[in-house]
Order: structure tokens, then sequence, then C-alpha cells
């Protein structure tokens, strides 16, 4: 996988169909989406709970490309393992998880992923400088964690503040909650290579009727190409 700092939309599958995740993964990697984001909850870290590793290792073969698989679980040290066996490209945990995240971020290294840390709305920056060499990935939450569908918290002075604070570092800067044609620009503008988006590209479209999917991925990527000066 060569670095790239060009606009990927991830589709988080918390929005997909559950019964059909095979196929949703499918078709939204047909539509056009460059990495498939999947959200694991425990019910415990965030008060909503879906599902684990053999769930990842099951829609794994349904995936082309990049499995991107947030980790919403607390502790993530016992479990890394599972899910690198599932086959996730990346495996982010959160700053918040837990005392240890240099550990858990050397595990995850060590696991074959590559490394991702992702931050609350309420987290600042002061750890991370700390952690540069052990991350391909910050994960800026735009929303609290746990659900789908929920408004966009705006977190431009801290993407900006990564941005500057990466250089030519090979991180990504990758945006989670309420991402939307209105809202991927500014994300953009500020940095942001990787948007997550689960309601707004899942809306309107199914497995039988997946055109919708490619409309709103479409949709997300010009808004942030167009804000950027990407010539589309
Ligand atoms: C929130 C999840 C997000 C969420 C995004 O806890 O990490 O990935 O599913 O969904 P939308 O795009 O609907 O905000
Ligand atoms: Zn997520």
């Amino acid at each position: 996988m060569t670095f790239s700092r060009a606009i990927k939309i991830a589709p988080s599958i918390l929005a997909a169909d559950f019964a059909n995740f095979g196929a949703e993964c499918r078709a939204v990697e047909d539509q056009g989406a460059d990495w498939v984001h999947v959200d694991v909850m425990d019910g415990h870290f965030v008060p909503n709970i879906t599902f684990g590793p053999a769930t990842c290792a099951a829609i794994r073969p349904h995936i082309r490309g990049v499995m991107d698989v947030h980790l919403m679980i607390a502790p993530v040290d016992p479990y890394i393992d599972g899910f690198a066996k599932a086959g996730a490209d990346f495996i982010t945990a959160h700053m918040e998880a837990g005392p240890h995240i240099h550990r858990t971020l050397q595990a995850i290294r060590a696991s074959g992923a590559k490394a991702g840390l992702a931050l609350n709305p309420g987290t600042g920056l002061d750890g991370v400088e700390n952690l540069l060499d052990m991350i391909d990935l910050v994960c800026v939450m735009t929303v609290n964690p746990g659900f789908g569908g929920q408004k966009f918290i705006d977190m431009t002075d801290k993407v900006q503040r990564l941005r500057a604070m990466f250089g030519a570092r090979p991180i990504h800067i990758e945006i989670d909650g309420g991402i939307t044609p209105d809202t991927a620009p500014v994300m953009a503008r500020a940095g942001a290579d990787v948007l997550v988006a689960g309601s707004a590209v899942f809306k309107g479209g199914s497995v039988d009727n997946p055109a919708p999917y490619g409309d709103n991925i479409r949709a997300i990527r010009a808004a942030a190409e167009n804000a950027i000066g990407v010539a589309v």
C-alpha cells in the first residue's frame, strides 16, 4: 500500500444492512469506495455493541481493498491479535481506552497491521507528539463515538494542528462522524485525507439498488476535492 494524501472515502458499515455485510461491502467498493470502515463497539467504552473479530474475518473476503477497523473497546490489547488475524489492514485504538496507548500501538504494529490512534472530540493533542513514530493514522472523531447519524462537531482547529505536526510524515488524517457533502470540504481543507461516512453513503440505496451509494460517494468526494482544488 503506497502512502497517498489523496482523498479517500471510507463507508462505515455501521450504516449497512447487518444481515448482509458481505454484499454491502462489495456494493460500496463497486460504487467507488476507497476503504471500508468497520466499527467495533463493546457496550463499555461506548454505549453500543456491534460485533467482534469473527464478523471481521467473515467480511474480509468481501473487501478487495483496505479494511479499516475502528476499535471502540476497552481494554484493547487482548483483542489485537484477533483483529489482525481477521485481516484488518488498519487497527485504530482510542487514546482514551486505557493508560497504555503506547503499548497498544506497539502491539498493533507487532501484529502486522498498521496502527491508528483515535481522538474523541474532548481529547487534546498533548500525547500525540510522543507517538509520532508509532502511528500510521490519526482518526479525529467529529462525533462522540457510539452511534451513526449524529450531528457533526467541527474539529477544524485540531485537524490543522495535526497536519502541521505531521509535516512530511506518512500519517493519514481520518475524520469520523457526521461527514456529508456539506461537512467534508472544511475537513479536507484543514488537511484530512480519509473521510469516513456511514449514513451519508448508505442513504437511499441497498444491495439490490446500489447506484445511490455511488452517487453519495461521488458527492462527498467531489465536495472535498473541490475544496482543496483537485480537478474533478
Ligand atoms: C461513530 C462511528 C462512525 C459512524 C459514522 O461511533 O465510529 O464510524 O458510524 O457514521 P455517520 O457517518 O453516520 O456519522
Ligand atoms: Zn468509526
